[in-house]
C-alpha cells in the first residue's frame, strides 16, 4: 500500500486546500496521487463504466490518472481538460508514456470555454472538495452535462451528498487560535491566505483537518445532495438541530461527503482512522471552529443554521460558508441554582464574509434557496 505523502495526526489542522485550489501545485498532486481511498474508488469507478470506443472527458484532468484508467479500460479517446497548463503537460506525458499518445487530447482551457467535436458518452472529475461544494463543482458540473455529455451519459461521480456533525475537537481548536495550521509546502502560507481572504480572525475560516468520529457529540446529519443532472442550486441556507448524544465542549462542526461514483462504488471520506489507512489523505475532513468553546450536556440541543453563498461584490473568495446558532440546555426552562448559568442559550456566529458579521445579522438575510443560481 502506498504510505502517505505528508503524514498527519489526529486533530490536526491544515490549510484548506479547496480555498487555495487555483495555486495547486505538483506536490499537492503528488498528495491526491498517494491518496489511497481516492484512488481505490476512483480507479474501480472508472474500470467499471467505461466501455471499449466510447469517448470520455476527463473534466480536471490534472496529471491525468483518471485518463489512464479510462484508456486503459478501452475508451477510443479521452478528452482531458486542464486550466493548468504545467499540469496538463505533465498528464500528456503520463498519457503518452504508456502508449496511449494517439487516443488523448489535451485541452488547455476553463471547462466552461471548452466546446468539443463530439459529445461524450462518460464525464469523469474529481472536483470534489472535502465538504463536498468547496470546489465549486455544481456550476461546473451542470454546465459540462449540459453541453458536452450525450444525453443519458454516465457521470462520475453520480451523486454527492454532505454531512455535518458537531465535535469536540479541543487540540485543533487550540492550534487554529495559536496560528499552528500546517501547510503542504513553502508555498502555502496561512497568513497569506487570512489576508488574501481578508480574513482578521482565524475562526472564520474552515480547515482541512481529521476529527475521529469519537469525537462527535451528535448524530451526524446530511446538508447537501448533489445528483442527476446536477441542477441543484449551489447556494442555501440549511437549518439543522442536533441533540447531544455525549457531554463535551463544542468546539466547531466536522463536515465531510461520500460520493456515489459508480452504482457500486462509493467514495466515503468520513472515517477517522489515520493507521488503518481508511482516511482520506489528501481531503481529510472539513473543520469549521466556533470561537468561544460551549460545554455542552448530553439532551442538549445544537440548532445549527448552515450556508452557502457566492459573494455579492469583488469579494476575494468565490463562496462564503456562514455557521451560526445555539446551544439550547435540555433544563433551559428550570430555575435551579445548578443550572442557572445554562438557562440562556450559548451562541457562536463564524462566517468567511467578516463585513456581513459585523454589518448585517444573516438570520436577515433573503432566503439563499430562493436566490438564482450563480457561477
Ligand atoms: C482535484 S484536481 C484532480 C486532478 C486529477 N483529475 C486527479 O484525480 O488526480 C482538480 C483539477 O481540476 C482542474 N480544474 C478545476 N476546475 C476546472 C474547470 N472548471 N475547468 C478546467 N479545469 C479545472 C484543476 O486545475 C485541477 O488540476
Amino acid at each position: 500500500m502506498i504510505k502517505p505523502f505528508k503524514p498527519y495526526a489526529p486533530e490536526q489542522p491544515w490549510l484548506p486546500f479547496s480555498e487555495v485550489l487555483l495555486d495547486w501545485d505538483e506536490d499537492f498532486h503528488q498528495l491526491m496521487l498517494c491518496d489511497h481511498i481516492r484512488m481505490v474508488a476512483y480507479e474501480s469507478a472508472i474500470r467499471s463504466q467505461v466501455r471499449p470506443g466510447q469517448v470520455v472527458v476527463d473534466l480536471g484532468t490534472g496529471t491525468g490518472i483518471l485518463a489512464l484508467w479510462a484508456l486503459q479500460a478501452g475508451a477510443g479517446r479521452v478528452y482531458g481538460i486542464d486550466l493548468d497548463a504545467d499540469v496538463l503537460e505533465l498528464a500528456t506525458q503520463r498519457i503518452h508514456a504508456h502508449g496511449f499518445a494517439d487516443r488523448f487530447e489535451a485541452v488547455n482551457r476553463l471547462s466552461y470555454d471548452v466546446v468539443l467535436p463530439e459529445p461524450a458518452d462518460v464525464l469523469i472529475s474529481e472536483i470534489i472538495g472535502n465538504v463536498g461544494d468547496n470546489e465549486d463543482f455544481q456550476p461546473i458540473l451542470q454546465d459540462a452535462i449540459a453541453r458536452l455529455l450525450k444525453p443519458g451519459g454516465t457521470v462520475i461521480p453520480e451523486a454527492v451528498e454532505t454531512f455535518i456533525v458537531p465535535v469536540e475537537a479541543i487540540r485543533t481548536h487550540q492550534d487554529i487560535g495559536n496560528g499552528s495550521v500546517a501547510t503542504l509546502n513553502g508555498r502555502y502560507q496561512f497568513q497569506q491566505l487570512l489576508r488574501q481572504k481578508n480574513i482578521r480572525n482565524p475562526f472564520n475560516l474552515y480547515y482541512d483537518a481529521i476529527i475521529p468520529t469519537q469525537q462527535h457529540l451528535a448524530d451526524v446529519q446530511q446538508v447537501k445532495r448533489y445528483d442527476g443532472n446536477w441542477q441543484q442550486a449551489p447556494q442555501y441556507s440549511r437549518a439543522l438541530d442536533f441533540t447531544v448524544t455525549t457531554t463535551g465542549t463544542l468546539t466547531g462542526f466536522k463536515g465531510f461527503f461520500r460520493a456515489q461514483l459508480a452504482p457500486q462504488v462509493i467514495l466515503d471520506i468520513s472515517s477517522g482512522d489515520i493507521g488503518g489507512r481508511k482516511c482520506s489523505d489528501s481531503w481529510k475532513h472539513c473543520f469549521f471552529p466556533i470561537e468561544q468553546p460551549l460545554a455542552v450536556e448530553q439532551g442538549d440541543r445544537i440548532e445549527l443554521r448552515f450556508e452557502r453563498r457566492y459573494p455579492h461584490d469583488q469579494a476575494p473568495f468565490r463562496q462564503i460558508y456562514s455557521w451560526h446558532g445555539q446551544v439550547v440546555p435540555r433544563n433551559a426552562s428550570a430555575t435551579t441554582t445548578a443550572n442557572v448559568a445554562r438557562e440562556q442559550p450559548l451562541q457562536f456566529r463564524q462566517s468567511m464574509d467578516e463585513a456581513a458579521l459585523a454589518g448585517i445579522s444573516l438570520s436577515a438575510l433573503p432566503a439563499l434557496d430562493a436566490a438564482p443560481d450563480a457561477g
